[in-house]
């Protein structure tokens, strides 16, 4: 993988389901030994400098980054789109090359999916896709580990997402194909997953089904996931709200899937859209415990790039 390159982790189809399941047992076992406080005698990634470079808004990934690269004994800058050069028309490509030489990886959230990849390209350490318009890896990393947790083994299990076929989507098409899942599709045909995406899923074999009706595709499901409605950069909202509110998860939907389905979200959310505040606060839903996994996965993630932990 990656040849003598930097690895990078930009996107979960770029990775062997073997390779994926390497970086989330490591995640699983530092969260193990984190709960236990044996981590701190841990410090795999001592004298190693992450860059966190935002173009758009963060919550969970920001803190989540930052805490997981300190717990594991090294440093983050943060870095603000608009606070950079970049900002000021410097190429990505220049500051890859520029980065590459003050710090050990980058990690990038930027909606422009091509500038994320020609920052790879450009880049001689790894760098960590944060979240582009088409994707979202690191999200997802943690919601396989969230469900394993509450679900065991994701193998032959059956996921369904219901709303916006987005970013976040897309990622779970790629894990789908990589940690061998299920995944029921329900959104309107408007906001319909790309044509690339499922040829994809369909060349690799994956077990991807397309609906537009929302009951149709949590039926016999272990998990019902939504996102937000309206994504970073979209416009159109009240459109977007028409097409996308028989896509609401809420107590009748929950209630076509299996009886002890989980109910996930990658949060930010938004209740009485596409989530009911009863699904949302309720005892389903494992949404907190998802954010929390952010920052276990992420230290996979972090040490896997940088070859730590007998990754
Ligand atoms: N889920 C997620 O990526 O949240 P943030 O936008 O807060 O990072
Ligand atoms: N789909 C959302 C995810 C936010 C974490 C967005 O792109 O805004």
């Amino acid at each position: 993988l990656n040849g003598a390159g930097p690895r990078h982790f930009l996107d979960l189809k770029d990775f062997s389901g073997a390779e994926l399941r390497r970086v989330l047992d490591a995640s699983a076992a530092i969260k193990g030994r984190r709960r236990k406080g044996e981590l701190a005698a841990e410090r795999p990634l001592t004298g190693k400098t992450l860059a966190m470079v935002f173009d758009r808004p963060s919550t969970r990934t920001r803190v989540s980054f930052d805490v997981a690269m300190r717990e594991l004994g090294g440093e983050t800058l943060m870095l603000t789109g608009s606070e950079m050069q970049l900002g000021r028309g410097e190429t990505i490509g220049d500051t890859a090359q520029v980065l590459s030489r003050f710090v050990d990886a980058i990690m990038i959230r930027i909606l422009d999916h091509g500038q994320m990849l020609e920052l790879a390209e450009y880049a001689t350490v790894p760098v960590i896709n944060a979240l582009t318009k088409v994707s979202h890896p690191c999200q997802i990393m943690a919601d396989v580990l969230t469900f394993e947790e509450h679900c065991g083994p994701i193998k032959g299990r059956k996921v369904a997402w219901s709303g916006d076929a987005n970013n976040v989507l897309a990622s779970w098409v790629h894990a789908a194909a990589r940690f061998d899942f299920t995944l029921n599709i329900a959104s309107p045909p408007e906001l319909a997953p790309p044509p690339a995406l499922l040829a994809w899923a369909q060349q690799e074999g994956a077990d991807i089904h397309v609906t537009t009706d929302a009951f149709a595709a949590v039926e016999g499901v272990d998990a019902v996931v939504t996102d937000c409605w309206v994504s970073m950069g979209d416009d159109d909202e009240a459109h977007r709200h028409n097409l996308l509110s028989p896509y609401q998860v809420n107590a009748k939907l929950m209630a076509a899937a299996n009886p002890d389905a989980i109910f996930m979200h990658c949060l930010p959310a938004h209740r009485g859209e596409e989530v009911t505040a009863d699904v949302m606060d309720g005892p389903r839903s494992v949404v907190f415990d998802e954010a929390e996994n952010r920052l276990h996965a992420q230290k996979g993630i972090l040490a896997w790039c940088l070859g730590a932990n007998g990754l």
